[in-house]
Parts: structure tokens; sequence; C-alpha cells
């Protein structure tokens, strides 16, 4: 597959993942628990999958670039584990919803930086 491809299906997956959060997080925040989710399944699936995907093309795109495994990766992996960690906090701490609600668009803008401008290295 190529680079460009790669790149398309990393971010449709970003999209994907960040839209299911968008969701929970806004159900959470006004109030609603698992059990008046009417879509907790498929939710639950449509996260992990997007979760999978942004990780799988991700490293596809690395191979592409044929540049190793670079600091700045280490920062969207980071970043890859506070995305996979949400539905697991909206769960716990739905009080946290409405922070979650700006806090994730910022780290997502922060992933795309760190693709664009590859800062530490070198
Ligand atoms: C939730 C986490 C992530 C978000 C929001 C995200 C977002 C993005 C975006 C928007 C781009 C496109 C940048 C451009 O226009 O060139 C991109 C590119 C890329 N991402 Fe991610 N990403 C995430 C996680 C990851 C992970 C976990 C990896 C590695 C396994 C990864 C590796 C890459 C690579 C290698 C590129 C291409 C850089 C280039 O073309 O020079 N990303 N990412």
């Amino acid at each position: 597959m190529s680079y460009e491809a790669y790149k398309v299906l990393h971010v449709f997956a970003v999209i994907l993942t960040l839209t299911i959060l968008g969701g929970l997080a806004l159900h959470a925040a006004n109030g609603g628990g698992r059990e008046s989710n009417r879509m907790g399944k498929l939710t639950g699936i449509l996260h992990g999958l997007g979760l999978l995907l942004i990780l799988v093309f991700g490293f596809g795109l690395l191979a592409r670039l044929g540049t190793g495994f670079p600091a700045w990766v280490w920062a969207k992996l980071a970043i890859w584990l506070v995305v996979g960690a949400s539905p697991t906090v909206i769960k716990r701490s739905p009080g946290l919803s409405p922070m979650l609600l700006w806090l994730l668009p910022v780290l997502a803008g922060a992933a795309a930086w760190l693709a664009v401008y590859k800062p530490f290295t070198g």
C-alpha cells in the first residue's frame, strides 16, 4: 500500500476514534451512564477498531518513511495511550468528561503537529 493511502487511512482512523469519544464524553457530561447509552456496544467496537487502525496505519506510515523510530513517535504513542484510556476515564470519572471535550482535540492537534514538524529528530 502507498504512503498516501496509509496517511488517508491513518487520518480516517483518528477521525473515527475522536468522533466516538466526543459522543461518549458529551453523553457522560450530560449525566448519561452506560445503561442509558443505547449505542454502547457499537461505540465500544468502533473506538477499539479506530484505535487499532491508528496504530496499524501509523506504523505503516513509519515503514514507508524509512526513518526508523524517531523520538516524536514515542510522544505520539503516549497520546495514543491517553486516547485509548479515555472511555475508561469517562466511565469511572464522568466529571472529567467536559475537560476531555477540549483536551482530546488539543492532544490530536499535538499529534498532527508532531507528525508534520517532527521535533526532537536532530
Ligand atoms: C491519537 C493519536 C494520533 C493522532 C491524532 C495522529 C494524527 C496524525 C495526523 C493528522 C497525521 C497527518 C499529518 C500530515 O498531514 O502529514 C499523522 C501522520 C503520521 N502519524 Fe499519526 N496520529 C496519531 C498516532 C500515531 C501513532 C501511534 C503513530 C505511530 C505508530 C503515528 C505515526 C504517524 C506517522 C509516521 C505519520 C506520517 C508523518 C509524515 O508523513 O511525515 N501516529 N498522524
